[in-house]
């Protein structure tokens, strides 16, 4: 059978695939386009993709034996759930593997934007500091500072589990209630409204849906407190960026973490002008060892589609009313 991944990824995953089936990969290091995807992969028995391919129904029908998409990241907002369980594909993810990696990166915004870390960084290179001064760069508290965690999934648990060692009060929007995240972490649950006006850091954990594009837009913003940051490491259009960026220009809040973006790889171009915002490529899962497990356990969701199994990371089950 035959395998196409949309770009290089850890070789430990490809192993798996090429004992398994017949191996192709884009060759160029960078998102392949949806014309050359369509050409390269039309043979294929099961594609492993990246959150940067948009996988739909119409690609689905030119790759007419497509039998399994195992997509290599915990989100799975690129590909058409339904158009893949109507035509009897499953789909899977890489969940758990990148809660740590993604919780981690979210504390380090919380103290990038709190401590101006990045900002400070480029003053050192500029070569103009004269020696310590008792009003440069102050930033926030963290330690006695109120966490929002929009989201108290896997992701949103560990980033609280961490902001309890730092010593931060821990409140919570979800649909449904973690009693764990109570209990351990005596976190409060609140209404969004409550939480964006009580929270002195507010971060995002939510996949992304119709329901929650634009979750945080202008009426929310103008929720939040003046001192408050806002820290995104979940899906860009979560926020309304072009609120956003008025709202960190007009020091609505004070300032913001991002590492995703509402139109990737574009950037709202309002923010690259502001220093009360830190700026990442998307990064959340970036780290060697995270990234091989996730090559891992996609490539292992593609064995089992095609070759017969429970399928590990499955998100669509209904596919299988349709199967053919
Ligand atoms: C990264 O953004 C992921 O969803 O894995
Ligand atoms: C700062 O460096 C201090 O010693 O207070």
């Amino acid at each position: 059978m035959n395998v196409f991944v949309t770009r290089i990824i850890p070789d430990i995953g490809l192993e798996i695939l090429r004992d398994n089936f017949n191996v192709s990969i884009n060759p160029e290091d960078r998102p392949i386009a949806r014309s050359k995807l369509i050409d390269l992969a039309s043979d294929s028995d099961g594609i492993l993709c990246l959150l940067t391919d948009r996988i739909d129904g119409e690609i689905m029908d030119l790759i007419p034996d497509l039998k399994g998409i195992a997509n290599y990241a915990v989100g799975f907002d690129n590909i058409d759930i339904d158009d893949a369980t109507r035509r009897g594909i499953p789909v899977s993810n890489t969940p758990g593997v990148l809660t740590d990696a993604t919780a981690e990166l979210a504390i380090a915004l919380i103290f990038a934007a709190a401590r101006r870390i990045v900002e400070a960084d480029v003053f050192m290179r500029g070569g103009t500091w004269s020696g310590w001064g008792p009003m440069q760069f102050l930033g926030a508290d963290i330690a006695g500072a109120t966490l929002g965690v929009i989201g108290m999934g896997k992701i949103g648990y560990a980033v609280a589990k961490r902001a309890k060692g730092l010593g931060m009060r821990i409140v919570y929007f979800d649909t449904q209630r973690n009693e764990d995240a109570e209990k351990e972490f005596s976190a409060e649950m609140m209404t969004i409204p409550e939480l964006l006006s009580s929270a002195d850091f507010v971060t995002l954990h939510i996949p992304l849906f119709e329901k929650t594009r634009h979750l945080i837009g202008k009426a929310e913003l103008e929720m939040m407190k003046p001192t408050a940051f806002l820290i995104n490491t979940s899906r860009g259009p979560v926020v309304d960026e072009a609120a956003l960026a008025k709202a960190l220009k007009e020091k609505k809040i004070a300032g913001a973490g991002l590492d995703v973006y509402e139109f990737e790889p574009k950037v709202t171009k309002e923010l690259l002008a502001l220093k009360n915002v830190v700026l990442l490529p998307h990064i959340g899962s970036a780290t060697t060892v995270t990234r091989g497990k996730m090559a891992v356990m996609a490539a292992e969701n593609l064995v089992s589609m095609l070759k017969g199994g429970d399928i590990p990371n499955l998100v669509n089950p209904d596919y299988i009313k349709y199967k053919k």
